[in-house]
């Protein structure tokens, strides 16, 4: 069977918004790579510092974070790049570039040293016209990504990618190294009997996630009338990726373990790229409030409450949130 590869895919993208998608392609493929040398390569284990979140930083962090930042400064349409592992933005010496380029370069960094799936996540906004940049100019709410997608570093390492025109996932040929598309259009149905949440963090939880879980477990005696299925990988991109491919909902709610912290999860680089996808295939992205894409936001590493995934159970926690 022949299939597409992303250079085809490309030809009909932007000239350099196709220069950019390819070249965190050609990072992911480099990061992809290392991940499977895994103890081999000297990847695994601790760094021995925190980034500006306070999180605990693994060496594979570090290093993906050196290949996007790399991928930034070279493809020559990036004006300025921001990654959760670093306190503030960089400015490449494109001064007049296109785009800015946002990215979680490891996403999942508790399942790197037991071998499961992990991740990198990234984000493109639009540079202000003309030239300059200021930090300010990366607070654009999800609405105005002009792309997002994710690498899931997993049995298979694939790439899934929207532009605004739906979702398309690539697999890489691990003997070509090409990206070649082996599922396009994904959809997520309305209707779901999966979910994921760390139930761990259920004391914490506020009412109307609470009710959401419970009304799950009681299954199709309950007031949801049917069984749900749960499952909890601990990375976001395989999670969110498990859902894309065949439903169910992703939870990661604001709790009361940090009252004053709005969620666990990125708004720039995690729940905003994450969200342009599952509403490019149908589904929605919710923080409690509003629809995740709406978010203006005010901080570069600012959290936020995600709950996204089948349509109408998100519909549903919207009317327990307005309970
Ligand atoms: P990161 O590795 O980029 O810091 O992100 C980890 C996130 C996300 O991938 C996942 O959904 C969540 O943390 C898991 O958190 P818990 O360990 O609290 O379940
Ligand atoms: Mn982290
Ligand atoms: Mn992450
Ligand atoms: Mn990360």
């Amino acid at each position: 069977m022949a299939f597409t590869d992303l250079e085809t895919w490309l030809e009909s993208t932007d000239r350099d918004l196709a220069r950019l998608i390819q070249a965190v392609a050609e990072g992911c493929r480099e990061v992809s790579r290392l991940v499977a040398r895994g103890a081999l390569g000297g990847v695994l284990g601790e760094q021995g510092t925190q980034n500006v979140q306070g999180e605990g930083q693994k060496k594979l962090d570090v290093i993906a974070d050196d290949v996007f930042m790399d991928v930034a400064r070279r493809c020559g349409v990036v004006r300025a790049a921001a990654s959760e592992e670093q306190d503030d933005p960089v400015v490449t010496e494109a001064g007049d570039a296109p785009y800015l380029l946002l990215f979680d370069p490891l996403d999942g960094s508790s399942n790197i040293d037991v071998n499961v799936s992990i991740g990198t996540i990234f984000s493109v906004l639009r540079a202000r016209e003309g030239a300059g940049f200021d930090p300010a100019d990366l607070l654009q709410s999800g609405r105005r990504q002009v792309c997002a997608g994710y690498a899931v570093y997993g049995p298979q390492t694939q790439l899934v990618l929207t532009t605004g025109n739906g979702v398309d996932a690539f697999t890489l040929d691990p003997d070509s190294g090409r990206w070649l598309l082996t599922r396009a259009g994904l959809s997520i149905p309305a209707q779901a009997k999966e979910f994921a949440i760390n139930a761990s963090n259920s004391r914490h939880w506020a009412e109307p996630v609470s009710r959401y879980v419970s009304e799950c477990l009681e299954g199709r005696d309950g007031p949801r009338g049917k069984d749900f299925n749960m499952r909890w990988i601990a990375s976001m991109v395989a999670d969110v990726h498990r859902v894309l491919n065949r439903g169910g909902v992703f939870m990661y709610p604001w709790d009361k373990r940090e009252p004053s912290k709005p969620g666990k999860l990125r708004l720039m680089y995690e729940a905003n790229p994450m969200s342009l996808l599952v509403e490019q295939a149908g589904g929605q992205a919710f923080d409690g409030v509003q629809a995740i894409l709406d978010v203006q936001p005010t901080a570069l590493h600012q959290r936020v409450s995600v709950m996204l995934g089948a349509a109408e159970e998100i519909e549903h926690l919207k009317a327990l949130h307005r309970a």
